[in-house]
């Protein structure tokens, strides 16, 4: 009998799932906390708005505590918000979902994106996504089962085009996820480009999952969304949220819209994943959807002024840079200093005291690059950008010592 006793964790750490096993987390958070080491710090990492909640948001918050609204909600969310959301959609994207069976209100986007992939991955799936791209959606994958299959965009400013995505489609090709504005690089795919990829997209067995988190940060153009596109919207999943528009991302709300027979399913993977988002959240959220359309406006004037600001300092340092047309990253190249990005994101840390993230968090094409974020102040950014001149000026000049050792 004793024989059959547990001595200790290790020896059932072989039973747990190899899918999770699989999963890596992200380096950022090391880097933010590895640099609280310096009391001089410049934390240039941060991946969500430095701006408040909006004060009228917050009171809405509030309210719903006083009046009791504390209770679980329906699960796809109070019909309040989803019809808000719903036409939200409608009059800034001209898209058309039913706030009654195609909209649900999720824990931010990340739990959207969880249900949704769940939802139409099975193991061996494979997933068509940019490289380098935002590091919450290969966990996701790997977590189903499913096989990322990756599209290098370095050479076409970060964004993925028809052509490519039509090369590694197969049988197996269950989803394609789009990103835009991007992060780590804030690409944009324009009206043109999204035709384009519907062109390839269109009629397949093929699910297109379109995650437009920072559609009110686009610098340059009018956002458009792939599920606009009359022939393509229902084999759409539209992922949004309040996080980065409102500045909420510790509210926790998130949106996805779909055609009905797919939220139905997805659906069913959130009422036994979360129930339902937070009931004081999503007061807070109709709030924003009502009388808060207007709020991101201010916010954008800031973040566009940081990114030329940024995009010119950087460039005069001699860094190879996209400007970004959305979100709030930058994503320069380090390929000329001949160092890997984790190797100039410690030093960096290390010498200047400055925290960026190594591109390659972004998966392996972003190696080559380091992501700045643009959601801090002026003052830091500045500071920050001096600091990285700098360290740029002692790396060229190492360079060129070693160059001259090399000659002699
Ligand atoms: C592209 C992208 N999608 C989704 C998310 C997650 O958003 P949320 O905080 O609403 O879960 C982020 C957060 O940084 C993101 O950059």
């Amino acid at each position: 009998m004793a024989d059959h006793l547990l001595k200790g964790e290790d020896e059932v750490k072989h039973l747990i799932n190899p899918h999770v096993q699989q999963v890596k987390l992200s380096p950022i958070r090391l880097y933010s906390q590895r640099l609280m080491a310096f009391e001089d710090g410049i934390n240039l990492t941060i991946g969500q708005p430095d701006f408040l909640t909006p004060d009228h948001i917050k009171d809405a918050g509030k309210r719903a505590i006083d009046e009791n609204h504390t209770a679980y909600t329906h699960t796809a969310g109070i019909p309040e918000l989803r019809k808000a959301a719903s036409e939200y959609m409608s009059t800034k994207y001209n898209l058309t979902y039913n706030w009654k069976d195609e909209v649900l209100v999720t824990t931010g986007a990340t739990q959207a994106l969880d249900i949704v992939l769940r939802s139409i991955l099975v193991e061996g799936s494979e997933v068509i996504l940019p490289s380098p791209v935002y590091l919450g959606y290969l966990p996701l994958i790997q977590i189903c089962g499913a096989v990322p299959v990756f599209v290098d965009t370095t050479e076409n400013d970060f964004k993925m085009t028809a052509e490519r995505i039509e090369e590694k489609i197969t049988d197996k090709t269950r989803c394609v996820i789009l990103s835009y504005p991007s992060n780590p690089a804030g690409s944009v795919l324009s009206k043109k480009e999204l035709e384009q990829i519907g062109e390839v997209l269109q009629g397949k067995e093929i699910f297109i999952v379109s995650d437009e988190i920072y559609s009110e940060l686009n610098y340059e153009e009018e956002h458009s969304s792939i599920a606009s596109i009359p022939a393509l919207r229902n084999q759409c999943a539209v992922i949004n949220g309040l996080s980065k528009s409102h500045a909420m991302t510790g509210w926790r709300i998130g949106l996805l819209f779909a055609p009905s027979y797919l939220i139905e399913e997805a659906y069913k993977v959130q009422v036994y994943n979360t129930a339902c988002a937070s009931t004081i959240s999503q007061h807070a959220a109709l709030e924003a959807l009502t009388n808060g359309l207007d709020d991101p406006i201010a916010m954008k004037k800031e973040y566009r002024k940081r990114r030329d600001f940024v995009f010119s300092r950087l460039s005069e340092i001699g860094f190879d840079v996209v400007k970004p047309k959305g979100a709030f990253y930058i994503f320069p190249s380090i390929e000329k200093f001949d160092m890997t990005s984790t190797q100039f994101a410690d030093r960096l840390l290390e010498e200047e005291h400055v925290a960026v993230v190594p591109g390659n968090a972004f998966s392996g094409a972003g190696d080559c690059y380091i992501r700045i974020s643009f959601a801090t102040s002026l003052e830091i950014l500045e500071a920050g950008l001096n600091r990285i001149e700098k360290f740029i000026g002692r790396l060229t000049q190492e360079q060129s010592t070693q160059r001259k050792a090399v000659q002699q």
